[in-house]
């Protein structure tokens, strides 16, 4: 929970996603990519939850896995109250129309042989109920609010420059008025001049449409702008999260530090000096014993070899800091209050695909 101000409009609790491996005739499971390790956390309805971290860190997993686009291995998904981690196809398919996505490629996501009007109009196709004459009001309007010109329905996409591509998505997923969108890592692939005002537009109508998003990035000067909150994340847990201010102006965790020190700034005053994190991510596939971080980290003692350091609240009830590192323990005593105290249980491995093998076993614009 980040704020007990705002009910959440989306919550999601102890969500975990393991891709099995599987090796032999048997297709026996031989180990587990932890993409997803027990994450949890609120957006409430109108704000934006950014999640920051080194690709393959599980970002896209959790985004995929929020919208059961994949199938979670355990947790809880909450949608507006209600747990949809179980919900049926068909319950799935009438929540579609609230909770979208923007993909990271504008050139990859596009169906190169279907026109824009195509495209946007699909997904009020299956939803259905709508005549062919307000589908295409439907879309031209929502081109329009993306900053497309409606003229535009009948070209296609290899017409349109990489911001225009994207404006594309985000119309594709704003035409059926959702209120939940994740947009995965959407400026990504843009060239620099244009990713502010990609980035201008998503502020712009979460604010006319009070839309919620989970906005994916690898970067964190990226997100600042769009964030309430911000999560950062490391080999599949939350080893940071707190509201924008606080992460950026006071990061507690030496990943977040270390991320944030390579932010290059002209401002001498915000200036950190740089931290080289040393080896590379390890495999999800066997993480570290103890912390996770402890290969690569400035300040590993033998605990962190050993020990894995929960997530403890070093903020308030009202304004959580969620912090995993022992140093936090240390630097806040006990008033860090610890938040997952639990030790998990192995989570029950997905069901076995049908298969031969089965049959067997602020408002300033950026710039
Ligand atoms: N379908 C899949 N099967 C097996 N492993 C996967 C699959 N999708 C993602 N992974 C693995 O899960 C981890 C997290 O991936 P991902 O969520 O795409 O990371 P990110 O978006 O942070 O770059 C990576 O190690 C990736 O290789
Ligand atoms: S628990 Fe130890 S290894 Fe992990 S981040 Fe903190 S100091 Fe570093
Ligand atoms: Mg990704």
């Amino acid at each position: 929970m980040l704020s007990k101000s705002k009910q959440p409009l989306l919550s999601i609790q102890n969500l975990v996603k393991y891709f099995p491996i599987r090796k032999g005739i048997f297709s026996r499971v031989v180990a587990n990519v932890h993409a997803v390790d027990d994450v949890s956390f609120d957006i409430p309805e109108g704000e934006t939850l950014s999640l920051v971290g080194e690709s393959g860190c599980g970002k896209t997993t959790t985004g995929r896995t929020l919208l059961r686009l994949i199938e979670p291995t355990s947790g809880k998904i909450f949608y507006n109250g209600t747990d949809i981690a179980n919900a049926s196809t068909s319950q799935m398919r009438a929540l579609r129309k609230d909770m979208q996505i923007v993909f990271q490629d504008p050139y990859g996501s596009l169906n190169p042989r279907m026109t824009i009007q195509s495209i946007v109009e699909e997904g009020l196709i299956i939803q259905g109920g709508y005549t062919a004459s307000e589908r295409k009001d439907l879309v031209c309007q929502t081109l329009k609010k993306c900053g497309l010109d409606p003229s535009y329905i009948s070209r296609y996409p290899h017409e349109f420059s990489g911001g225009q591509r994207q404006r594309v998505c985000i119309a594709r997923a704003l035409v059926l008025s959702p209120k939940f969108v994740v947009l995965d890592e959407p400026i990504s692939a843009l060239d620099v001049s244009i990713q502010a005002q990609i980035i201008n537009l998503l502020a712009d109508l979460r604010d006319e449409y009070n839309l919620t998003y989970l906005f994916i990035s690898h970067d964190l000067s990226v997100v600042e702008y769009l964030s309430n909150h911000v999560a950062v994340m490391y080999l599949g847990k939350i080893v940071e999260m707190a509201d924008k201010a606080t992460l950026y102006g006071n990061p507690v965790h030496p990943y977040t530090q270390a991320l944030l020190s390579a932010i290059p700034t002209v401002d001498p005053s915000k200036r950190r000096s740089r931290i080289v994190l040393q080896g590379d991510v390890p495999s999800p596939i066997n993480p570290p014993q103890g912390c996770h971080f402890h290969p690569r980290c400035p300040h590993a003692t033998e605990r962190c070899r050993t020990e894995a350091p929960q997530l403890i609240n070093i903020g308030t009830a009202d304004n959580v800091h969620q912090v995993r590192c022992f140093l936090a323990e240390k630097d806040f005593g006990t008033s860090g209050q610890t938040i997952q105290t639990v030790e998990k249980k192995e989570p029950t491995p997905p069901k076995q695909p049908q298969g031969k093998s089965k049959k067997k076993s602020g408002k300033k614009r950026r710039k």
